[in-house]
């Protein structure tokens, strides 16, 4: 399993460093193997991290340069990062990033070896229109992509699941990753209102192989909580 906490602009860089302090505490003391890995705010990347790796929610796809209020491929090499988020829909939906933008991001990142967890997900008026629509509707937000890239993990979060406790049905996850398990080998994340209550039960679907977690995750015990179901479902399953 994979399990990723997204901070969003969560959390100061004191705070991050206590939180990774409990969650590596808690990764060493049970002997986790699923890969942890935590997206926490540009000021917080200042962390030699163990047993849980560190990515960005964001970077411009650029060495160095011009452009105002972004960080770049420097400023990551200087902090060791190599994985990153890219076509969250806030990016996408409230930062105004297109296909073209994400589509660029990718090649740059993918080019350099980075993990990227790539983001998928309708807004609820096209589910609303069917399957037809919805199917659509995430091959438009899979178009520049390379599903075959080796380091790619996808994401399936629907918009309207993203931090308003709404999630789709069990059923409808497991369609959702089935039609993506048909067009990559990519492990499949689900996000959106993943919490304690939720995270066993959807971590045990078909064709799910870990899932992005915000606000829930914003919580290390919490956190360290999904972390234990994720390591439980590998002892049922004997991976
Ligand atoms: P949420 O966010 O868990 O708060 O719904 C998930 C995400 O945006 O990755």
């Amino acid at each position: 399993m994979i399990l990723c906490a997204n901070f969003k602009a969560n959390k100061t860089r004191q705070e991050t460093q206590a939180y990774m302090a409990v969650v590596e505490s808690f990764v060493t003391a049970n002997d986790i193997s699923d890969t942890i890995m935590v997206f926490p705010p540009f000021t917080a990347l200042e962390h030699l991290s163990r047993n849980v790796l560190i990515g960005v929610q964001n970077a411009y796809p650029v060495q160095n340069g011009a452009y105002t209020g972004e960080i770049a491929l420097e400023q990551l090499e200087e902090f060791g990062i190599k994985s990153i988020l890219i076509g969250h829909s806030e990016r996408r939906h409230i930062l105004g990033e297109t296909q073209e933008s994400v589509t660029a991001k990718f090649r740059f990142f993918a080019e350099r070896g980075f993990v990227i967890i790539y983001c998928v997900g309708e807004p609820i008026a096209i589910r609303e229109q069917g399957d037809d629509a919805l199917m659509n509707y995430i091959d438009t937000q899979l178009v520049g992509i390379d599903t075959a890239y080796p380091d790619l993990i996808i994401a399936y979060e629907p918009v309207w699941a993203i931090g308003t406790g709404l999630t789709p049905t069990n059923d409808q996850i497991v369609a959702m990753h089935s039609a993506l398990r048909a067009k990559t080998s990519a492990p499949l994340l689900y996000g959106g209102s993943v919490k304690v209550e939720n995270a066993g039960e959807i971590m045990a679907l078909e064709n799910v192989d870990g899932v992005l977690v915000g606000s829930a995750a914003l919580s290390a015990s919490d956190f360290c909580t999904m972390v234990a179901q994720a390591a439980e479902l590998n002892i049922t399953t004997g991976e």
